[in-house]
C-alpha cells in the first residue's frame, strides 16, 4: 500500500469520477480535535471541520465513547422495523431544542439533501400546493428536489436538467454588493406577480446564513418579514440550519438570532459530530402531514449516529460551545480587520458567532471578485498546515468553520497562517506601496 499523499493522489484519480471535488492532495491518517495527520506525519490545523460537520472536534471522547457503547449493543435495525430508545430520546430533545411555543415533532433522514427534499415532501403535503421559493445563491444539497432549490449553477447544476417544477429564486438580501432587505422582499412582490400566486406555494426556504454561497448573513429584519408573508400566505416557511446549527453563530439554531419560530427546520453536518445523520423538526400540526410510510429511508436514525447525537448535544451545553463560539468569532474578525487595514484585497470581513468570512476582491470593489487569489489562498495555506474552505458565488470567500473546541492558540496559530500566506500571496499589492 502506497504511503505518500502523492501516490494516493494518483491512485484517488484513477478510482473516482472526477465530479467528486477535491480541496487539498492530503490524505488523512489520524485527527483529534481541531488537528489532524496525514500519512505522511505532516500535522494541519483543521478550519474546515469536514464542512461544519466537527463543532465538537475530531473525535471528541464523549462522542467515541457513546459510539463504542452503542455499539457494543448493536449497529443497525432500521428506526422503521424495530426501533430504539436512543432515537426517540434524541427526537424528544431536538424538539425542545427547536425555538417557538408550537410542539414540535422530528424525523430523521441520512444527508442534509435528504432533509431538504423531505421538507418539501412535508410542506406539499400540509397545503396540497406545489411552487417552492428559494434564494439565488443558496447551497441546498445535491439530490433533484434540493439542487433545484440550490441558486448556483455552476458546478452544481449545470448539465443535470431538467429539474422538478415550480422552484423560483429570489434575490437574497446582500448589503455588501448593493441588495437591501427591501430590494429582497420588492423582488418577492414581483415574483407573486410574474410567476406564481402566493396561494400555490407550498414553502419559502432560506439559510439564516448562506453557508456555501459566501456566509452572508439574512439580517434578523428579512427572516421576520418572511415570517409575516408566510403566515399571510399560509405558506410553510423552511429554515436550512444544515451549516448554521449546533453552536455554531453563537446560538444553538442561527434563527434564534431573529426570534423566528420556523415551520420546518433541516439539520444535519454538526448533529452527530461527523456520523451521517439529519433531521427535519417541526411543528407537529405539519409534520404530521404525510400518511404513514410516506417519510423515512433504510438508515434513517441509524443508532450509532443517534447515539453520537445525544453525546454531541451534552457536549455543547457542557462545554458552553455557544458561549465559545462568540469568542472564537471575536478573535478571527479582531485578527482579520487588522490584516484589511494592511491588505486592499481584503473587502469585508464579517461573521454571526464563528460563522467567519472573508472576501477578496480586486481594487477594493465589491464588484471585482479575486477568485484567483482565494483559491491560491486556500493552497497556500495548505501547503503551511492549515486546512482553508472557499465559498461564495464567484468563489471569492474564505469561510472559516473551526471546531468551536479549539483552543485560543490553536485559533491564533491558524490565523497566523491566514496572515503570512496573504501577506506573501498579495506582497506587491499591500497598501503602503499603493498608497505610495
Ligand atoms: C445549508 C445546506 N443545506 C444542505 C446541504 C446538503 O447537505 P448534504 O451534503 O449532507 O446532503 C448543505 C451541505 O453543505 C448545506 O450547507
Amino acid at each position: 500500500m502506497s504511503k505518500t499523499n502523492h501516490d494516493l493522489q494518483t491512485r484517488r484519480d484513477a478510482a473516482f469520477a472526477r465530479g467528486l471535488g477535491n480541496q487539498l492532495p492530503v490524505y488523512v491518517e489520524r485527527a483529534r480535535n481541531a488537528e489532524l495527520w496525514d500519512v505522511e506525519g505532516r500535522r494541519f490545523i483543521d478550519f474546515g471541520s469536514g464542512i461544519a460537520v466537527l463543532n465538537t472536534g475530531h473525535l471528541h471522547p464523549k462522542v467515541q465513547a457513546a459510539v463504542a457503547k452503542q455499539l457494543d449493543a448493536f449497529s443497525h435495525t432500521c428506526l422503521m422495523v424495530t426501533p430504539y430508545g436512543v432515537a426517540v430520546e434524541l427526537a424528544e430533545k431536538l424538539n425542545r431544542l427547536v425555538p417557538g411555543p408550537t410542539p414540535k415533532k422530528a424525523i430523521f433522514v441520512t444527508t442534509g439533501a435528504e432533509a431538504v427534499e423531505n421538507c418539501i415532501k412535508i410542506a406539499r403535503a400540509h397545503t396540497g400546493r406545489s411552487g417552492v421559493i428559494a434564494f439565488g445563491g443558496g447551497f441546498h444539497g445535491r439530490t433533484f428536489m434540493a439542487m433545484a432549490l440550490t441558486g448556483k449553477v455552476v458546478p452544481y447544476k449545470a448539465g443535470f436538467g431538467p429539474f422538478p417544477a415550480e422552484v423560483y429564486h429570489a434575490p437574497f438580501p446582500i448589503a455588501y454588493h448593493g441588495v437591501s432587505v427591501q430590494d429582497s422582499l420588492d423582488a418577492l412582490e414581483r415574483l407573486f406577480k410574474y410567476d406564481i400566486e402566493p396561494a400555490r406555494v407550498a414553502a419559502i426556504i432560506i439559510e439564516p446564513v448562506m453557508g456555501e454561497g459566501g456566509f452572508y448573513i439574512a439580517p434578523p429584519e428579512f427572516l421576520q418579514a418572511l415570517r409575516r408573508l408566510c403566515d399571510q400566505h399560509g405558506i410553510v416557511l423552511v429554515i436550512d440550519e444544515i451549516q448554521t446549527g449546533f453552536a455554531r453563530t453563537g446560538k444553538m439554531f442561527a434563527i434564534e438570532h431573529s426570534g423566528v419560530e420556523p415551520d420546518l427546520m433541516t439539520m444535519a453536518k454538526s448533529l452527530a459530530g461527523g456520523f451521517p445523520l439529519a433531521a427535519v423538526v417541526g411543528k407537529a400540526s405539519i409534520m404530521d402531514a404525510p400518511a404513514p410510510g410516506g417519510l423515512g429511508g433504510t438508515y434513517a436514525g441509524s443508532p450509532v449516529a443517534c447515539a453520537a447525537a445525544l453525546a454531541v448535544l451534552e457536549v455543547i451545553e457542557q462545554e458552553q460551545l455557544c458561549a465559545r463560539a462568540t469568542v472564537i468569532g471575536e478573535m478571527m474578525v479582531g485578527a482579520l480587520r487588522d490584516l484589511a487595514r494592511e491588505l486592499p484585497c481584503i473587502g469585508d470581513v464579517r461573521n454571526l458567532g464563528a460563522m467567519v468570512a472573508l472576501e477578496l476582491v480586486k481594487n477594493g470593489d465589491a464588484h471585482q471578485p479575486d477568485a484567483d487569489l482565494t483559491k491560491a489562498l486556500t493552497k497556500r495555506a495548505g501547503e503551511k498546515g492549515l486546512v482553508l474552505l472557499s465559498c461564495g458565488l464567484y468563489g471569492n470567500v474564505i469561510r472559516f468553520l473551526a471546531p468551536l473546541t479549539a483552543s485560543d492558540a490553536i485559533v491564533r496559530e491558524g490565523m497566523g497562517i491566514v496572515a503570512e500566506a496573504l501577506r506573501e500571496l498579495t506582497g506587491v499589492n499591500v497598501k503602503a506601496v499603493a498608497n505610495g
